[in-house]
């Protein structure tokens, strides 16, 4: 009998996941993701990086950028990830993520990037002055998680059609080359109290850094006075706290304050409203906003502490990026003797 390969993939498991550095991170950010990582870094071999490349898709400021980088990489250590467990990287210092995104860029097919609704929100009315970056974007997103043939991904609920594209691509990859089983197909952990995180204006948009109110987000640099006048003045109504969760699904901006309480005091929206149910905003918001202060205050802390001493996040990013380019290369190397390439 020959050894066949297997048709799934069948080698070890691994978190993926990264932040572009493309300005403040918010509480949307934190829960989303931030501390999903934090938690997965205990059970799971984990690769953090900060998102340099896909951040250049809109105009960054050179003389900003590596200080944003440096700055997500002191959110992520401020959150609790350890350097010495979980690898922490700039994405632009392993050129292998360009390389296997332009591989990618040959597999993929545009139908299923003319389908990315994240592009169609991003470059708005003025589609055809987007660079092509941002519409290539989660080809490269595909390439930074298969290029470690991550196996987890988590993330907010935003990136679920990314990591849609990104099984498409590891599928179509093995189908295409006949080699079953190379790349997995990531699962996204998309699931969780913090997944979708509403702006603090309008119950029915995302909290973004790129919206214009600053009113609408808690950034994670806020001090605790601006953390407790946002929410003081967080958009909400005028009745008190419905009693059931099929009531608060009606109310977008009462049920995000309670989402955002059950997500930071790691409670369910039903055990909040078994507290809260009933009682009106006048002693809800400033109970979520001591919450909110005695939970972020530490992180922004730390933050602040870390991007004190930028010698010291940028050696924890570059010994990050020399495992990553360790782990990285035999993949490529890989793929590049399947496609073909002369070596
Ligand atoms: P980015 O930088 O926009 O956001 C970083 C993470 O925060 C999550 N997030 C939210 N979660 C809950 N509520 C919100 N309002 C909210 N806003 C943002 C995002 O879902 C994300 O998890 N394309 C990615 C970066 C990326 C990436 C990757 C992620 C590049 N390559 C590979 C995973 C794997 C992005 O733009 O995230």
């Amino acid at each position: 009998m020959t050894d066949q390969p297997p048709a799934s993939y069948s080698g070890p498991q691994r978190v993926l996941s990264g932040v572009q550095s493309s300005g403040a991170l918010h509480l949307g950010n934190y829960l989303g993701a931030l501390v999903k990582f934090t938690r997965l870094q205990h059970e799971i071999d984990t690769f953090i990086f900060v998102a340099d490349l896909h951040a250049i898709t809109v105009w960054q400021d050179p003389a900003q950028l590596a200080n944003q980088t440096r700055e997500i990489a002191a959110a992520y250590l401020a959150a609790g990830l350890d350097p010495k467990i979980a690898t922490i990287f700039p994405q632009s210092a392993v050129p292998a993520h360009a390389e296997l995104g332009w591989i990618f860029q040959c597999v993929a097919r545009l139908g299923w990037l003319d389908r990315m609704t994240q592009f169609k929100e991003k470059s708005g009315k003025h589609k055809e002055r987007s660079s092509v970056g941002l519409y290539t974007y989660p080809v490269l997103q595909a390439a930074d998680i298969l290029l470690y043939k991550g196996t987890q991904v988590p993330v907010g609920d935003d990136q679920k059609q990314h990591l849609e594209l990104t099984r498409d691509i590891a599928a179509k990859f093995n189908h295409d080359f006949d080699a079953p089983g190379f790349f997995p197909l990531p699962e996204g952990l998309t699931e969780g109290p913090g997944a979708r995180i509403m702006s603090l204006r309008d119950g029915s948009a995302k909290m973004s850094k790129s919206d214009p109110s600053d009113n609408s987000r808690i950034n994670l640099t806020d001090d605790a006075d601006a953390i407790a006048q946002k929410i003081r003045k967080a958009k909400t109504d005028p009745e008190p706290l419905p009693e059931t969760l099929e009531d608060l699904k009606l109310r977008p901006e009462a049920d995000n304050l309670v989402g955002i309480y059950g997500a930071l005091a790691g409670l369910t929206k039903a055990d909040v409203l078994a507290e809260f149910g009933g009682k009106g905003f006048g002693t809800f918001k400033p109970a979520l906003a001591d919450l909110a202060v005695a939970k972020l205050s530490p992180v922004s802390d730390a933050m602040r502490r870390y991007m004190a001493d930028p010698a010291e996040i940028d050696a924890i990013l570059a010994a990050g990026a020399d495992k990553a380019r360790a782990v990285a290369a035999p993949t490529l190397d890989e793929v590049k003797n399947i496609v073909g390439f002369w070596r």
